[in-house]
C-alpha cells in the first residue's frame, strides 16, 4: 500500500485530534506524522534532529510543528507535552516512537554497562517519560491514546543486542502496566511491534537495501513491510476505531514471531 493510498482514505480518521510523535523526524515516526496529518491530526514532532524535524513539519503543513526534545531528559519531554497543550489546548495521541539500536556484541562479556544504559535510556526511559507526561495532561481530559513503538524484539530473543532486546521487552511491560493504571481515566495504552522495516536505523544496522531482509527471513511472502504499514497500525491505535483496545502489543511482522523457521513442518513442498 502506498502512503498516498493509506492517506487518501475518504474518512479522515483523526479529524480534530492532536498528536505528539517522538522520533518523528525520520523513518517510522516521520511516515506516521505524514499519515496522521493527512487524516486531520495536528502533529507535533519531538526529536533531536532539529533541521530534519523542521523540514518535515514544513513539508507536512496542516498546523504541524517541531519541538526539540531529547526523550532521555525529563525536562525536554515535559516541555514537549506542554507545547502541545499551549499550541492546541490538548493532547489526544502520544506516540513514544524514538529509539536507537546498536551493533550486537555476540559475547556478553564484551558488552559495556554504559552502552547498555544508553540504549535503555532512549528506548525505555524515554517511553516511560513520554507516557508519564502524556498521562499528566490526558487524565484531566478523561481520554487519550498512548502508543509505544516496540519491536519483534519485544517477543523473541537473538535478533538484536541484549540492550535493544531488553529495552523492547521492557516497553511492553511498561505499556501493560500503564494500560492497567490509566484505564480508569479513559486512557488507552498500546504498543506496535514491527518486523524489519528499511528505515535509516534498520538500513544502517542490517546493511539493507530498500527490499530489506524480507526475501531471506520473512515468513509472509509476496509483501514487504514498509513504514506506512507500521504507521497504519499506529493510525488504528490512535483513532477511535480502537476505542476499546488497550494493553495490546500489535505485532506487525507477517507471522515472523509465531513460527520457528528452523523447525517448521508446515507449508514445505514434497
Ligand atoms: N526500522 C525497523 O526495522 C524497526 C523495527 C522494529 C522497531 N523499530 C523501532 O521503531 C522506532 C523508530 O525507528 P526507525 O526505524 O524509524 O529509526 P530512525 O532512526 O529512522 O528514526 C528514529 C528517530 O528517533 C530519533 N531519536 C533518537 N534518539 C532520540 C532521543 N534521545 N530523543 C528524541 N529522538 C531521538 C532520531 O533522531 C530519529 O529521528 C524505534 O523505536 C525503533 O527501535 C524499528
Amino acid at each position: 500500500m502506498s502512503i498516498a493510498s493509506l492517506a487518501s482514505s475518504a474518512i479522515r480518521r483523526l479529524e480534530g485530534k492532536v498528536a505528539l510523535i517522538t522520533g518523528g523526524a525520520s523513518g517510522l515516526g516521520e511516515c506516521t506524522a505524514r499519515i496522521f496529518a493527512k487524516h486531520g491530526a495536528k502533529v507535533l514532532i519531538a526529536d533531536i534532529q532539529d533541521d530534519l524535524g523542521k523540514s518535515v513539519t514544513k513539508d507536512i503543513g496542516n498546523g504541524s510543528s517541531f519541538v526539540h526534545c531529547d526523550v532521555t531528559k525529563e525536562k525536554d519531554v515535559e516541555a514537549a507535552v506542554d507545547t502541545a497543550i499551549s499550541q492546541h489546548g490538548k493532547l489526544d495521541i502520544m506516540f513514544n516512537n524514538a529509539g536507537i539500536i546498536e551493533l550486537p556484541k555476540p559475547d556478553i562479556l564484551d558488552n559495556d554497562k554504559s552502552d547498555f544504559e544508553r540504549v535503555l535510556n532512549v528506548n525505555l526511559v524515554g517511553a516511560f517519560l513520554g507516557t508519564k507526561h502524556a498521562a499528566r495532561v490526558m487524565r484531566p481530559a478523561g481520554r487519550g491514546s498512548i502508543i509505544i513503538t516496540a519491536s519483534v524484539c519485544s517477543v523473541v530473543g537473538g535478533i538484536a543486542s541484549h540492550a535493544y532486546t531488553s529495552s523492547k521487552h521492557g516497553v511492553v511491560g511498561l505499556m501493560r502496566n500503564a494500560a492497567v493504571e490509566l484505564g480508569k481515566y479513559g486512557i488507552r495504552v498500546n504498543s506496535v511491534s514491527p518486523y524489519v522495516v528499511a528505515t535509516p536505523l534498520a538500513k544502517d544496522f542490517f546493511k539493507l537495501d530498500d527490499e530489506g531482509v524480507h526475501g531471506v527471513y520473512a515468513n509472509l511472502k509476496g509483501a514487504i513491510l514498509e513504514p506506512q504499514d507500521v504507521a497504519g497500525a499506529a493510525l488504528y491505535l490512535g483513532s477511535d476505531e480502537s476505542k476499546y483496545v488497550s494493553g495490546l502489543n500489535l505485532i506487525v511482522d507477517g507471522g515472523f514471531t509465531v513460527t520457528n523457521a528452523g523447525f517448521c513442518m508446515l507449508g514445505k513442498s514434497e
